[in-house]
């Protein structure tokens, strides 16, 4: 079902010093800070030979990403997002098998304009996991 690792997302408390590490000290290739306002976050994606890293940054007073900021004050490693080809396919399927779709259920149009969903991370070992349809 799934395919390649779209990205993996790290939630940061300062994005402007998160894209300087990225870019002048890792020396990777940084996109520009995007708001994505119906998820809370602002994004910016660096881009690597292989995938993505996706740096998320509280945006709004209710942003998903604040708690998990509260608890890990220096930032860390959020979801990862596996690709999938039909994702209302990939969720039926995972529904049948018991896994819990966070929010409604229903895909929202994520970072890349592409339809996403968010897995429970508690039937993923602890591990929040985003699908996206390519
Ligand atoms: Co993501």
């Amino acid at each position: 079902m799934i395919g390649r690792l779209n990205h993996v997302a790290i939630a940061v408390p300062d994005l402007t010093e998160a894209i300087r590490l990225y870019r002048d000290v890792l020396g990777a290739k940084v996109t520009e800070p995007q708001d994505e306002p119906d998820h809370g976050v602002t994004v910016v994606f660096i881009e690597l030979p292989n995938t993505k890293i996706e740096l998320l940054y509280p945006m709004g007073d209710h942003s998903p990403i604040q708690g998990f900021l509260d608890k890990n004050s220096v930032g860390g490693i959020h979801h990862v997002c596996y690709e999938v080809d039909d994702i209302l396919a990939a969720r039926d399927s995972l529904c049948k098998d018991g896994a819990r779709i966070l929010g409604n259920g229903e895909p929202k149009i994520g970072a890349h304009g592409k339809p996403v969903l968010f897995l429970h991370p508690k039937d993923f070992n602890g591990t929040l996991i985003e699908l996206e349809q390519v």
